[in-house]
C-alpha cells in the first residue's frame, strides 16, 4: 500500500483565518471566507470540471491556483488527486479545497449488486452497511462526495436507469435512501471516511415518457407529492449534503431552471441548505431543451433557480460575472450558492488541519463477506417446481450454460469505473470450487446475452445431455442497462430463448438463472424452466451467492422491489395503481399472451394478454413456505392523535428456515381523490425456522393515512381503510377499521 501526505502545516493561508479560532461555528467561518472572496474565485466555487489529465497538466494546475475549480468530478488518480488539493491548498490565494465527487454508486473496488438489487433485499441495515463499505474506500482514495443514491421512483422497465433505482414505490425506496444516506455519510461528515451523499435526479427524471431516457416527464402535482418527492424528502430529512437536479424538462420546464421545484419546494418548503448541483451540461442544455437563448441565458435560469454548482458545462464560467454585473443575477444569489458550497467543505473538514492520507482501497475479507450478503439477499426465486431447488446431492452433475455464467464485467452490471474485474467471483468458478470442476460441465452456448449466432448451441446441448441439471445464465449484459440504456423491447436479447429451447430438447430439467438490470419479460422461459432465480446484477461476490443457493447451503429472500409485466405493452404497471370505475374480474383472468384475442366484457384490461403482472411488487418465494393468518386490529376506530397495531402471524410450514419480508398496506376505500388499491406502509423482515411461528406488528398513526387533497394540502379524511399483512403486494391477510 502506498501513501501519499498532504502536510498539515500547508494549509497556511486558510488556516490562520479558520483555525485560530476553532470554536466558531461553521456558518461563521463560511462567511468569514465568503468575504475574502471576489467575484471571480466565487464562481470558480461554483463550477465543477471533469478534465484533469493524468498526470496533471500544467494547464489544470495553473487554473487550480487560479481558483477557477471549486470540484472535480469523476477525474484523476488518487495522487491526481492528491496533487491538485495540495496546489489548491497550498498555492491558491485563499487556500480552498477542492471536493472529489465521483459515481460510487453500488460500491467501489469491491462491487454490490445494482441498486435495484439491493431494494431487493428490503434490508435497511444491509442497504446502510454497502453504503458504508463504498464509502470507506471510496475516501481512502480521496473521494468525498458520491453520487448516489440515485431515488428516482421507477415505474418503466424500458428506462435503462431502473438498474440503478430502488424501484416503484415511495415508502420502500424512502426507507432504502434513508439507509444509503447513514451508510455514505457515516455518523458525521467531518470524518474522513466519510462522503458527503447526493440525492438525485430532482426530481421525475425516472418518469422519461416512453421510458428514453432524458426525454420529457409529465407529472401532475399531486403525482409528485405522493409519489416522486417523497424518497427526496426522507433523504432531505437525513440530512444528505447534495442534490442533483435531472436532465428532463418537468411539466415542460427543465429541472435544472425550475424555480418551483428548486426554490419554493427544496429551499421553502423543506429549508434544505445542502448543495445543489446540475446534471452533466444539464445548464447548457437548457438551450436545446428551447428553454434558455443562449449560454448566458442558461446561466441566469439556473442560477436564479437555484442550482449551486454547474457540472461540467462552463455558463457560469463565461457568464456569471457579466450577468451580475448587468443586474440580472443578485450578487445575493452568488453568494447564496456559494455558502452552500463551502458549508459543506467546511462540514466535510476539508479545511481543518488533519488531512488523511491518501491510500489504495483494496476488497478485503470483510467487504467480500458483505459483497457475498448483499448478493444473497437480493436473488429472488421466482418459480421452483416441485422442489428441485436446492440442488440435491443426487444431481452429481450440473451443465452450466448460458452468456451470463461467466462473466466478470456483466456481473459487475451498470455503474462500475472502479470495480476490480478480477476479484469478480462467477457463478461457473464458485460451482466448480464448491462441488469439484469434475461435477461443472460448461459450454456457454453464447458469448454474449446480444449473441444471435447458434454456433454454440451444439456444445450446450451436449453438455446438457451428460448432466443430471441444467444451470442456465441468461440475461442482459452490462451495458444493456444504465444511463442513455433504454429498450423498447424487454425480452432475453439475442438468440438467448433459442438457447433456451435448445437446451430443454436435451431433457433435463432446467433451472434458469437471469442476471439483468432491469425487470425482463419472459414468459416463455420461465413457463418451460423448473426453476428460476432473478439474481439482477448481483456484483463481485454473485457468484459464490448464487452457487450457494443452488446448492441449498442458504435459501433465497429477495423480493421484488418493482413489478415484472408479462408483456412490455403493458407498461408501465406498478401496485399502487388507481382503480378505475370498470376494474376487471377474476373471471377475465387467464388471457394468455398473444393471438388468439378475446374480446370480452366492457372492462379495463386488454383482449391479447392477462391485465395482472408477470410478477407483483413484493414477490418472492423461499425454500420454505409461509402461512399468514389470524390478522388482529388493536381497535376497530382509529381516532386523531392515537395508533392502531395491526398484527398477524406468520407460520413457517415447511422443512426449513426461511427468511420472509412481511409486508404492510393499506387502502383508503373513499376519499376526495381516489386512493391507490394498495400503498406500502411498512416492511420487516423475519427469520422463522421450520414449524415457528411469530407475531408480526405495525403501527398506524393518522398520519400514516394521509393523501394530498384537491387543494395539494396533506389531509386524512373520515372513513373506513383496509389493511394487510402481506407476502407481497396482491395477497395477504386483510382486516378494515375505521378512521375518525
Ligand atoms: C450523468 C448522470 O445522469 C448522473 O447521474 C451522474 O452522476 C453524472 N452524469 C456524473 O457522471
Amino acid at each position: 500500500m502506498h501513501f501519499l501526505f498532504w502536510t498539515a502545516a500547508g494549509v497556511l493561508v486558510a488556516g490562520t483565518i479558520l483555525r485560530a479560532e476553532p470554536q466558531i461555528d461553521v456558518e461563521n467561518r463560511v462567511n468569514a471566507l465568503l468575504a475574502r472572496m471576489t467575484l471571480d474565485e466565487k464562481i470558480g466555487q461554483m463550477s465543477q470540471s471533469t478534465s484533469m489529465k493524468t498526470p496533471l497538466a500544467e494547464s489544470i494546475k495553473a487554473e487550480i491556483r487560479a481558483g477557477r475549480w471549486g470540484s472535480f468530478l469523476n477525474a484523476g488518480s488518487p495522487a491526481d488527486r492528491a496533487e491538485a488539493q495540495r496546489i489548491a491548498i497550498h498555492e491558491s490565494r485563499l487556500g480552498i479545497p477542492l471536493l472529489f465527487g465521483r459515481d460510487v454508486i453500488h460500491g467501489y473496488k469491491t462491487v454490490f449488486p445494482i441498486p435495484l438489487g439491493q431494494a431487493a433485499t428490503w434490508d435497511r441495515e444491509l442497504v446502510e452497511q454497502a453504503a458504508r463499505e463504498a464509502a470507506t474506500e471510496a475516501a481512502t482514495e480521496g473521494i468525498r462526495w458520491t453520487f448516489a443514491p440515485m431515488i428516482d421512483i421507477a415505474r418503466d422497465p424500458r428506462w435503462g436507469r431502473v438498474a440503478e433505482s430502488l424501484g416503484e414505490d415511495p415508502y420502500l425506496a424512502s426507507a432504502l435512501a434513508t439507509a444509503m444516506v447513514r451508510g455514505f455519510q457515516g455518523k458525521s461528515l467531518a470524518d474522513a471516511l466519510s462522503v458527503a451523499a447526493c440525492a438525485k435526479h430532482f426530481v421525475g427524471y425516472g418518469a422519461a415518457e416512453a421510458g428514453r431516457d432524458y426525454n420529457s416527464a409529465w407529472i401532475p402535482e399531486i403525482l409528485l407529492r405522493e409519489v416522486y418527492l417523497p424518497p427526496f424528502r426522507a433523504a432531505r430529512d437525513s440530512g444528505v449534503a447534495t442534490f442533483m437536479t435531472g436532465f428532463e424538462a418537468l411539466n415542460g420546464v427543465p429541472a435544472t431552471g425550475n424555480r418551483f421545484l428548486l426554490r419554493d419546494i427544496l429551499r421553502g418548503e423543506w429549508k434544505y441548505d445542502g448543495l445543489v448541483v446540475s446534471d452533466y451540461e444539464a445548464v447548457t442544455e437548457m438551450i436545446r431543451h428551447g428553454f434558455a437563448r443562449d449560454a448566458s441565458d442558461a446561466a441566469r435560469e439556473a442560477a436564479t433557480a437555484g442550482i449551486d454548482m454547474e457540472m461540467v458545462s462552463t455558463a457560469y464560467h463565461d457568464h456569471l460575472k457579466s450577468l451580475v454585473e448587468r443586474g440580472a443575477v443578485e450578487p445575493a444569489q452568488i453568494d447564496a450558492a456559494v455558502r452552500n458550497i463551502l458549508r459543506l467543505k467546511f462540514r466535510l473538514g476539508l479545511f481543518d488541519e488533519q488531512i488523511p492520507p491518501v491510500g489504495e482501497a483494496k476488497p478485503n475479507a470483510e467487504s467480500l463477506a458483505l459483497a457475498e450478503r448483499a448478493a444473497l439477499e437480493s436473488v429472488v426465486l421466482l418459480k421452483n417446481e416441485s422442489g428441485l431447488l436446492p440442488l440435491t446431492e443426487a444431481r452429481r452433475t450440473v451443465a452450466v450454460i448460458g452468456p451470463l455464467a461467466d462473466s466478470p464485467l456483466d456481473q459487475m452490471g451498470t455503474w462500475t469505473m472502479d470495480g476490480l474485474r478480477d476479484r469478480v467471483e462467477t457463478p461457473l468458478a464458485a460451482l466448480r470450487s464448491i462441488m469439484g470442476a469434475d461435477r461443472v460441465l460448461y459450454a456457454p452456448g453464447l458469448q454474449t446475452s446480444r449473441d444471435t449466432s447458434d454456433a454454440g448451441f451444439a456444445g450446450a446441448v451436449d453438455a446438457a445431455r451428460r448432466s443430471d441439471v441444467v444451470l442456465l445464465f441468461l440475461g442482459e449484459e452490462q451495458i444493456l442497462s444504465g444511463e442513455a440504456r433504454s429498450r423498447a423491447f424487454l425480452d432475453l436479447p439475442g438468440a438467448q430463448e433459442a438457447l433456451f429451447t435448445n437446451v430443454l430438447r436435451a431433457g433435463k430439467p432446467v433451472v434458469v438463472v437471469i442476471m439483468a438490470g432491469r425487470p425482463l419479460t419472459f414468459h416463455s422461459v420461465a413457463e418451460r424452466a423448473r426453476a428460476v432465480l432473478y439474481a439482477w446484477h448481483p456484483g463481485t461476490m454473485g457468484g459464490p451467492a448464487i452457487a450457494q443457493l443452488l446448492l441449498g447451503r442458504r435459501a433465497p429472500s429477495g423480493r421484488l422491489p418493482i413489478t415484472f409485466p408479462r408483456s412490455v405493452g403493458q407498461v408501465p404497471i406498478y401496485y399502487a395503481h388507481l382503480n378505475t370505475g370498470r376494474p376487471p374480474s377474476e373471471t377475465e383472468l387467464g388471457i394468455p399472451m398473444g393471438t388468439p384475442l378475446r374480446p370480452e366484457g366492457y372492462t379495463s384490461k386488454y383482449i391479447d394478454v392477462d391485465f395482472t403482472p408477470e410478477y407483483p411488487f413484493g414477490y418472492g418465494l423461499s425454500y420454505t413456505t409461509f402461512e399468514y393468518s389470524n390478522l388482529t386490529i388493536s381497535a376497530p376506530v382509529l381516532h386523531a392523535g392515537q395508533k392502531l397495531t395491526v398484527s398477524a402471524q406468520i407460520a413457517n410450514r415447511g422443512k426449513r428456515e426461511g427468511t420472509e419480508t412481511v409486508q404492510f398496506y393499506v387502502r383508503d376505500l373513499v376519499a376526495s381523490v381516489v386512493q391507490p388499491v394498495r400503498k406500502l406502509r411498512g416492511f420487516e423482515r423475519v427469520t422463522l425456522q421450520a414449524g415457528e411461528s411469530r407475531t408480526v406488528s405495525f403501527t398506524l398513526t393518522p398520519q400514516d393515512l394521509a393523501f394530498y387533497n384537491q387543494q395539494m394540502k396533506l389531509v386524512t379524511e373520515p372513513g373506513k381503510f383496509q389493511v394487510w399483512i402481506a407476502p407481497d403486494a396482491v395477497r395477504g391477510a386483510m382486516g378494515e377499521f375505521e378512521l375518525q
